[in-house]
């Protein structure tokens, strides 16, 4: 399905039902993901989820690209979104010199910027010439230092309005909404046409996310709103026990593993 068609049909799913998206950042994951995501992101958490740095601001734009290209060339249903690493999007000539790359050979559907608070000019320069941008605002871990839920005040509460509706106006196709409290999820999703996925804001948005290595137990990363649905690290760690169980007692490899 072409990206356009994909984009129309997440829009229009906002009366609908809720929007199931994840993020991947390999071919194997890819593949199980494009079995029940509507998008999958391949997020700047890579720096820190799977390259254990200190933060995303971190991770190279050549490094996600790798990544990306394993996701994409592995999905065929979901909208394949790439996160725009830190100081890639400054100002709209560093943006269209970096989507250039980023767009080579169809390796996405979409990006996202992260709202800093004043660069609404360069997602509407990009929707402008073609290309579909995801929004991000709340708790943005590329501009902001320090953990907080966002939202709680009546001052923050009025400024979250406000960007999630100068992005919608803008062009942006959706809206990440990041650790944003449950009242103001709720009047933004209201508010906004374009569907709002949360990742710690609520199920007042249309949609969810959250980051697959939190989900799956295996980042060590638990915050109140990760839900861990599997502990892969504790089945890793029987598995490889076992296996220098094997190893030590000489029962791996047996006949059957040898040629
Ligand atoms: O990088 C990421 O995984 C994200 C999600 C938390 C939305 O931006």
């Amino acid at each position: 399905m072409q990206f356009k068609n994909k984009i129309g049909k997440i829009n229009k799913l906002k009366y609908k039902r809720k929007l199931v998206c994840l993020t991947g950042y390999s071919k194997p994951i890819a593949k199980i993901l494009d079995k029940y995501c509507d998008i999958i992101l391949v997020g700047d958490s890579l720096a820190t989820a799977f390259y254990g740095m200190k933060n995303t601001k971190q991770i190279k734009l050549e490094t996600m690209i790798t990544h990306l290209i394993s996701v994409k060339k592995n999905v065929k249903k979901s909208l394949v979104v790439f996160d725009m690493p830190f100081n890639t999007y400054r100002n709209i000539k560093e943006a269209n010199k970096n989507i250039k790359k980023i767009f080579k050979r169809k390796q996405c559907d979409a990006v996202k910027l992260e709202s800093n608070g004043k660069n609404f000019n360069i997602l509407k320069s990009l929707t402008k010439s073609g290309i579909p941008v995801m929004g991000h605002i709340g708790y943005t871990p590329q501009n902001k230092t320090k953990f907080k839920p966002q939202g709680l005040s009546k001052l923050e509460e009025k400024k979250l309005i406000r960007e999630a509706l100068l992005i919608e106006k803008a062009g942006a196709f959706s809206i990440v909404l990041e650790c944003v409290n449950h009242k103001t999820s709720k009047k933004i999703s209201k508010l906004i046409k374009i569907p709002t996925i949360g990742i710690g804001s609520s199920n007042a948005c249309d949609g969810q996310i959250l980051v697959v290595d939190d989900l799956i137990g295996l980042s060590g990363f638990y915050p109140k709103f990760v839900k861990k649905y599997a502990n892969l690290e504790k089945i890793l760690n029987s598995a490889f026990k076992n296996f220098k169980n094997d190893v030590l007692r000489c029962k791996f490899p047996t006949r059957s593993n040898t040629y």
